[in-house]
């Protein structure tokens, strides 16, 4: 066993440039690395292209969203199909078993009602639904109407081609469960319209 340190200056090959005298052993990479290397550009090109091509490949959102989608499915399937009347909507106020279904209602106005009603519900350019005033509400069953159809030539929009019948539903059992709420001190607007009875599954004449 020879424990001798060989020399590299005399089994290197140098690369011949000198800088300040310093010279350049030619030493390359091994093969195997510089593969790598070269496979991880090809990688990267390979991957920005589906970055923008096929997104959904590799874009972990895409897959959340369709499982939130999936699960909205399922929990809509165990709902069945909702009738838009009085009762219905009072059953999501007044029953303790159906009130999880309001997190639903709220998550559809957190999407689509807070630019025009607020955060709280208490009102920015569409009227405040905190207190016991409406304009186009006068029982519970008034208020999918509204929102399916729209009031004020637009101004509300009509909601009936773009959610759901269940999604209708729901975001006006939430709306309905703001009143009462009475926020005075979170600004939006005033009262407007006329104070109303207290909801009740009662139908509109
Ligand atoms: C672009 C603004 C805008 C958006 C978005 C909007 N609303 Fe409205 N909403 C209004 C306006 C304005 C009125 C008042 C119409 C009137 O003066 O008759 C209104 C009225 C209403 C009323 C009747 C209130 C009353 O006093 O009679 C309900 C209920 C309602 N909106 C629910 C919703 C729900 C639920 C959503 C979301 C799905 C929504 N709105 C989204 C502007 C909006």
């Amino acid at each position: 066993m020879s424990n001798q340190t060989p020399n590299p200056a005399a089994e290197v090959a140098v690369t011949g440039h000198v800088y300040d005298g310093i010279q350049e052993y030619d030493n390359p990479l091994p093969g195997w690395w510089t593969l790598v290397f070269y496979l991880t550009i090809l990688y990267s090109i390979g991957y920005l292209f589906i970055n923008f091509a096929q997104p959904q490949w590799v874009d972990s959102n895409f897959e959340y969203e369709a499982s939130v989608a999936a699960e909205l499915q399922r929990q809509f399937a165990e709902l069945g199909e909702l009738e838009p009347d009085g009762a219905t909507l009072m059953s999501f106020l007044s029953d303790p078993e159906q009130a999880k279904w309001l997190k639903v209602g709220e998550a559809v106005f957190m999407t689509n009602c807070v630019s025009c009603h607020g955060r709280d519900g208490s009102g920015v350019s569409g009227p405040n639904m905190t207190d016991d005033h409406f304009l186009n509400v006068a029982v519970l069953e008034d208020i999918p109407k509204v929102v399916s159809e729209g009031a004020k030539e637009g101004a509300m929009p009509a909601w009936g081609n773009r959610l759901g019948k269940n999604e209708i539903i729901l975001v006006s059992a939430y709306a309905a469960s703001l009143r009462g709420l009475g926020l005075p001190s979170a600004g939006g607007r005033p009262e407007e319209g006329k104070v109303i009875a207290p909801w009740s599954a009662a139908a509109s004449k």
